[in-house]
């Protein structure tokens, strides 16, 4: 698919049973090589806070911070999808709250959708945000923001009443009218079990191969970041000699459906 992607194309695209490619940028150059190698969603975590800024966790991302990588990684994107991750307290605090930072991000860091994390809380402002002209895509299963809440990054929905609580908040999150949805972290077959109830695309990260998409953070991709990568994600860099045919080789193996494997999956 050449031409400019949508969320309404992504939602044809989970229709037509094709599978999304996603990855995380936050600057200008890698942004362009993703984008020209024909990347659909092109996503600035705040993930950033650990890869780029070296933080252990997400949360002493700003909003600022997020605005200035938008901004940078728009600059480079021609095609695909420009998703922004609002950070850690921009949108918890009241609608209203997340509704200004989703507008700054959107207005100074030209995202096309904005990303927050959490289920039955955050119906409502989905809701408010979407109404207001602001695409959303949920974020549910492990959500690094709550990551003290969480006691650590693990698995998210192995019981099964926290596996029905993550159904029942992925289909108010659609009701309220959110175009995409994250799993991260999540059993591959709650993951299918989601995918199959929604009509909006899943996007997982450590969720399975029958999410309509996959993402994955780009420095655990090329096998540059530093400190251990989460089991979930695989470095396309082995055995491949420019980053472009890793980001490539990416593409391919999640249309394909050969990335997740199983050993990428819980
Ligand atoms: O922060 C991030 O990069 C993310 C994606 C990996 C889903 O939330």
């Amino acid at each position: 698919m050449s031409k400019t992607v949508t969320v309404a194309t992504l939602k044809e695209m989970k229709k037509q049973g094709e599978k999304i490619a996603c990855l995380t940028a936050y600057d200008y150059s890698f942004a362009s090589l993703i984008d020209d190698a024909g990347m659909d969603l092109i996503m600035v975590g705040d993930s950033l806070g650990m890869v780029m800024q070296g933080y252990d966790s997400t949360i002493p991302v700003t909003l600022e911070d997020m605005a200035y990588h938008s901004r940078c990684v728009a600059n480079g994107v021609m095609r695909a999808l420009l998703v922004v991750d609002l950070p850690f307290m921009s949108y918890q605090i009241d609608r209203e709250q997340a509704l200004e930072s989703a507008g700054m991000l959107m207005k100074e860091g030209d995202a096309q959708m904005v990303k927050l994390e959490g289920g039955a809380p955050m119906v409502e402002t989905v809701h408010f945000l979407v109404e207001r002209g602001v695409p959303v895509c949920a974020h549910l299963g492990l959500t690094p923001q709550s990551v003290h809440q969480l006691g650590g990054y693990r698995v998210q929905g192995k019981e099964a009443d926290s596996a029905q609580r993550i159904l029942d908040d992925a289909r108010s999150l659609e009701q309220a009218g959110a175009g995409a949805l994250v799993l991260e972290a999540v059993p591959a077959s709650l993951a299918k079990e989601i995918t199959n109830a929604l009509t909006i695309p899943t996007i997982g990260i450590g969720a399975g191969v029958d999410c309509d998409g996959q993402i994955l953070v780009l420095q655990d991709m090329l096998g540059i970041y530093p400190r251990p990568s989460p089991k979930f994600s695989k470095n396309f860099m082995q055995g491949c000699d420019s980053i472009g045919q890793a980001i490539k080789n990416y593409i391919g193996a999640v249309k394909q459906k050969t990335f997740p494997a199983a050993e990428h999956s819980f």
